[in-house]
C-alpha cells in the first residue's frame, strides 16, 4: 500500500476497545459515554479486518484501546493473530496498554509471540498517578511491568509531558526506566477529544524538556528509530534511549508509515484528521475480503499529507472532536 505522497504504508493501530478502566485527565472526561456493543467489531471480525491488513502489506500491527486489556476474551484474538508472525507474514504483534491488566496476562502474551509493549506511566508517585488516571493504582501497574519484563517482554514506557503536573519527575523516571532496561518516551500533549478543561494549561513543548534534560545527562543524537513517530537520543550515563514525540513542535508527518483503525471499523488515515472511511459495512457485506480489499485500497489513496495540530489560547477547541481512546493513538 502507497499513499498519494509514496509513503508506504505497513503499520496498523488497531484499536480493539473505546473503553478503559483509567479516565486519565488529558485523554478524557470523566464522564465518558462508550460506544453501544452493538457497533464495535467482534473478535472474529478484528480479526478479519487485521488479516485483510496483512495480505495487504501490513507487517507490523500494534492493539491499542481504550485499553486493550479490557476487552473481554482479547487473548483469543492475540492468539489468533500470531499465526502470522509464525507464517512470517507478520513481523511484529506488540500492544500499547496501560498496565492495570498486565500481572494477569504477561505469561500468555508473551507466549502468544508479543515481544515488545508499550506501557504508560506518567508518574511514578502513586498519589500523582491516582489524581492523573483519576483512581489508577500504580503498584498494579508497576507489579504488572515486571510480570511483563520477568516473561522476556521488552518494555517501553510512555510519559505525556504535562506541565505543572509531572514535568520535575523527568530525572528520576529516566534513572527507573534505564535501571530496568526501559526506553522512555515522553509525548506532548495532542488536542484531541474535549475532556473538560483547557489543554492550553497542560501543554509542555519537550522542546523545553530536552533542554533542560540536557542539563543533567549527557543526550547523544541517533538515528535509532522503530519506525514510529519518536525521535530518540541516548543517555550517557544510563545507556538508555529517550524518545520525544512531538507532534506539535516538530512534526513527523513526511515519515508516517501508519493508519488506524477504531473498534467499529472506521479507518483513520491520520491521528490528527478528521476524514474517515467505514470498513465495518464491506466487511459485513459478504464473507469474502474483495469489498473489504478494495475499501482499504480507497481509503489509503486519500491519506492526508499530515496532522495540523495547534495548541493556544485564540483555538480552545481540540482540532480533532475524537478521543485518543477511540482512534488509539
Ligand atoms: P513504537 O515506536 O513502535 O514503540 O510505537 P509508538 O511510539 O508509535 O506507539 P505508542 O502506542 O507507544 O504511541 C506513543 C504515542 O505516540 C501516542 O501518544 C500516540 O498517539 C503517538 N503517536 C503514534 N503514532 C502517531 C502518529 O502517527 N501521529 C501522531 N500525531 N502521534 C502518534
Ligand atoms: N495527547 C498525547 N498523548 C495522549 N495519550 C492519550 N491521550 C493523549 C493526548 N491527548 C497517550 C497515552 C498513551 C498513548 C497511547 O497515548 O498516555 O501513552
Ligand atoms: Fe485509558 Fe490510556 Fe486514555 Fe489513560 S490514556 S484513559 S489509560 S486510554
Amino acid at each position: 500500500m502507497v499513499d498519494p505522497f509514496g509513503r508506504t504504508i505497513s503499520y496498523l493501530r488497531v484499536s480493539v476497545t473505546d473503553r478503559c478502566d483509567f479516565r486519565c485527565v488529558y485523554c478524557m472526561a470523566e464522564d465518558m459515554t462508550f460506544l453501544p456493543k452493538r457497533d464495535v467489531l467482534t473478535l472474529e471480525e478484528l480479526d478479519r479486518l487485521c488479516s485483510a491488513f496483512i495480505e495487504k502489506g501490513v507487517r507490523r500491527l500494534r492493539l491499542t484501546g481504550g485499553e486493550p486489556l479490557v476487552r473481554r476474551n482479547i487473548m483469543s484474538l492475540i492468539r489468533s493473530l500470531s499465526r502470522h508472525l509464525e507464517s512470517g507474514a507478520l513481523q511484529e504483534l506488540t500492544l500499547t496498554t496501560n498496565g492495570s491488566q498486565l500481572s494477569r496476562y504477561a505469561g500468555e502474551l508473551a507466549e502468544a509471540g508479543v515481544r515488545r509493549i508499550n506501557v504508560s506511566v506518567d508518574t511514578l508517585d502513586p498519589d500523582r498517578f491516582r489524581a492523573i488516571t483519576r483512581w489508577g493504582d500504580l503498584g498494579k501497574v508497576l507489579a504488572g511491568i515486571d510480570a511483563a519484563l520477568a516473561a522476556g517482554i521488552k518494555v517501553k514506557i510512555n510519559a505525556v509531558a504535562l506541565k505543572g503536573v509531572n514535568e520535575h519527575e523527568f530525572d528520576d523516571m529516566i534513572r527507573w526506566a534505564h535501571g530496568r532496561g526501559m526506553d522512555l518516551t515522553l509525548i506532548e500533549t495532542m488536542p484531541l477529544g474535549e475532556i473538560g478543561e483547557d489543554r492550553t494549561d497542560q501543554y509542555l513543548p519537550l522542546s523545553t524538556v530536552r533542554d533542560r534534560l540536557s542539563k543533567s545527562w549527557t543526550l547523544g543524537e541517533i538515528g535509532y528509530r522503530t519506525g514510529g513517530p519518536a525521535r530518540y537520543v541516548e543517555v550517557a550515563e544510563t545507556g538508555g534511549r529517550i524518545g520525544f514525540i512531538t507532534p506539535l513542535t516538530h512534526n513527523f508527518c513526511e515519515s508516517c508509515n501508519r493508519v488506524r483503525v477504531t473498534c467499529t471499523g472506521t479507518l483513520f488515515m491520520c491521528l490528527g484528521q478528521e476524514d474517515a472511511k467505514d470498513l465495518r459495512a464491506p466487511l459485513r457485506a459478504s464473507e469474502g475480503n474483495e469489498l473489504l480489499a478494495a475499501a482499504i485500497d480507497e481509503a489509503i489513496l486519500r491519506k492526508p499529507k499530515g496532522h495540523d495540530f495547534i495548541i493556544d489560547r485564540d483555538h480552545q477547541r481540540p482540532a480533532v472532536g475524537r478521543h485518543m481512546s477511540m482512534t488509539g493513538g
